[in-house]
C-alpha cells in the first residue's frame, strides 16, 4: 500500500521525504488556507520535494470552470493529479480530463455508487473519506471495503485512495482489506512508527551493552 501525505505544510513533506516512506500527496483548500501563502507557489515547492502524485483541487463548481483551473494545476507539474468534487459538473470535467491524459482523484466520495460513477467518468482515484462517515456514526471502513469489492469484480482500475484517515486502525484496516493508498495526516504517520515496547526494549539493549564495556 502507498502512503500519501495528506498536508500542504512543506516542513512536514521534508520529513516524510527523510523517513524515506512517502509515495505521494494531498492537499485541498482547507489544507492550503491553513498555510497562509500564496497556495501556488506552495504546490510548486512540494512538487519539487515529492516523487510521486501530488494532488491540487479545484474550487470552480462548473465544469467548464474546473477544467480551466485543471489545466493551471497540470502545467505546474508532471506529477500533478487533479482533484475534482463528487459532483455530476465534476464527472464531466473527469471525463474530459481523462481524454487529454490528465489525472484526476474524486473527492469527497461517501458512497459505493459515487465511487462507481466515478471510474466509469474515467478517475485514475477515487477518495473514499472514512472519518467523515465515522464521525457521524456511519462505518467509514465498510465503504471503503465495498469498493474495492466492486472493482475488483469488474477490474476497474481507478486506484482506492482512503482519506480523512484519523489513527494508525484506519491505515492497519485499509491495508488489510488491499487498499492501494492511505493518505494520512502527518500526525497519523509519526504514530504509525511507535510501540512503547520498542521503547522499552532498546532501553534494555543498550543498558545491557553498557555493562559489556565496563
Ligand atoms: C483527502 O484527500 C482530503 O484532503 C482529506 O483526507 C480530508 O480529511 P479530513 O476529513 O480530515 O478533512
Amino acid at each position: 500500500m502507498k502512503f500519501f501525505l495528506d498536508t500542504a505544510n512543506v516542513r512536514e513533506i521534508e520529513q516524510a521525504v527523510e523517513m524515506g516512506v512517502l509515495d505521494g500527496v494531498t492537499t485541498n483548500p482547507t489544507l492550503l488556507a491553513k498555510e497562509g501563502r500564496d497556495p501556488v507557489q506552495v504546490l510548486k515547492e512540494i512538487c519539487k520535494l515529492v516523487d510521486g502524485p501530488v494532488n491540487a483541487e479545484v474550487i470552480s463548481t462548473d465544469s467548464e470552470g474546473m477544467l480551466k483551473e485543471a489545466h493551471r494545476w497540470a502545467d505546474l507539474s508532471d506529477n500533478i493529479v487533479v482533484k475534482i468534487p463528487m459532483t455530476r459538473e465534476g464527472m464531466k470535467a473527469v471525463r474530459r480530463l481523462s481524454e487529454e491524459d490528465i489525472p484526476t482523484n474524486v473527492t469527497l466520495v461517501f458512497s459505493p455508487s459515487q465511487a462507481l460513477i466515478a471510474a466509469k467518468a474515467g478517475a485514475d482515484y477515487v477518495s473514499p473519506f472514512v472519518g467523515r462517515l465515522d464521525d457521524r456514526s456511519e462505518d467509514g471502513m465498510e465503504l471503503v471495503s465495498k469498493i474495492i469489492q466492486i472493482f475488483d469484480n469488474y477490474g476497474v482500475e481507478t486506484e482506492v485512495i482512503v482519506a480523512s484517515i484519523r489513527h494508525p486502525m484506519h491505515v492497519v484496516e485499509a491495508a488489510l482489506m488491499g487498499a492501494d493508498i492511505a493518505t494520512m495526516p502527518y500526525a497519523v504517520l509519526e504514530k504509525l512508527f511507535e510501540h512503547p515496547l520498542t521503547d522499552v526494549g532498546l532501553v534494555q539493549f543498550l543498558k545491557d551493552w553498557e555493562k559489556l564495556q565496563r
